[in-house]
């Protein structure tokens, strides 16, 4: 059988230009936050000193996104919030999770004051939405385990995005693949949009990458057996690994080559689902 998943080496900013228009059923990602980790690479997105030009990456990015997507198509764009860095200039190594280190923190967005939460989940939506996405759901994933905050002020963030994008008004969504059992076990309702799904670790990788239970909903709902899916920002090669499980096949892009092979070695060890082989 022909390798489901093709990873390419490089900058989503280039390389997606080269993919011929509506090659893609499904895209499925999550991008850097902005000034959050050093994923160690020139090139990275989420370095950029001003917020604004951070969100003009993303959404000229998602513009080739929609492009590459089949007209049927959906997006599917994992991203929380963050804060203004209180006027710290740099975020110390975190024993746990070592990637959460930068040498420098981006300064305050004008407009901003320390200590604010920077809506840029929304500013990113709104964005792609003014830009030409039908913007069709905000999911929550509520992360039950998620990472204790010594903060005194406010509660602990325990909850990101998953924002449902589509290319035109009508289009594939597998409804009832992603049914709910009702607690009586009486029938079955939609999907709701609250995920409550751990975080999963990946020692390897050194920085937060996707629970396939937080993936899989997508793949199910946004694609039929062998569809083909993009990760402009592949990581750890999770949506690989998913889509491999679930006979789909799967494109990354990736501009760290060390995560190429983390992303290899994942998914090798995943074993290709036998609705893709009949
Ligand atoms: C949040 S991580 C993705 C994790 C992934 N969802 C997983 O489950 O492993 C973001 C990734 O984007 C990559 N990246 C950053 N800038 C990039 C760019 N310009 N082109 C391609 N990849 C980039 C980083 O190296 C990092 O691997």
């Amino acid at each position: 059988m022909e390798n489901p998943l093709k990873v390419v080496h490089g900058d989503s900013r280039e390389a997606i230009k080269a993919i011929p228009d509506d090659t893609f059923q499904c895209v499925i990602t999550s991008p850097p936050y902005w000034g959050v980790r050093d994923y160690g690479v020139g090139g990275q997105i989420g370095a950029e000193p001003d917020l604004n030009d951070y969100i003009q990456d993303l959404v000229s990015i998602f513009s080739e996104v929609r492009r590459v997507l089949k007209p049927d198509g959906t997006f599917w764009l994992n991203i929380g919030n963050t804060y203004t860095s209180g006027g710290r200039k740099w975020r110390q190594e975190d024993g746990k999770n070592k990637g959460r280190a930068m040498s420098y923190r981006p300064p305050t967005p004008e407009g901003l004051k320390k200590k604010d939460l920077i809506g840029v989940a929304w500013m990113l939506a709104m964005a792609c939405q003014l830009d030409g996405w039908y913007l069709r759901n905000d999911i929550i994933w509520h992360k039950p385990n998620c990472q204790p905050e010594s903060v005194k002020d406010r509660l602990t963030v325990s909850h990101e995005y998953m924002f449902l994008f589509t290319k035109s008004e009508r289009y594939f969504f597998d409804q009832q693949s992603i049914k709910e059992q009702f607690q009586n076990g009486n029938g079955k309702k939609n999907e709701r949009t609250i995920w409550s799904i751990n975080t999963e670790p990946c020692p390897e990788a050194h920085f937060a990458v996707f629970p396939r239970a937080l993936v899989r909903p997508c793949v199910l709902a946004g694609t039929k057996p062998d569809d083909l899916i993009l990760d402009p920002f592949y990581g750890a090669g999770t949506v690989g690994m998913v889509s491999k499980e679930l006979g789909r096949r799967c494109v990354g892009i990736e501009l760290n080559p060390d995560f190429i092979e983390i992303a290899k070695r994942r998914t090798d060890a995943i074993q290709a689902s036998l609705i893709h082989l009949v």
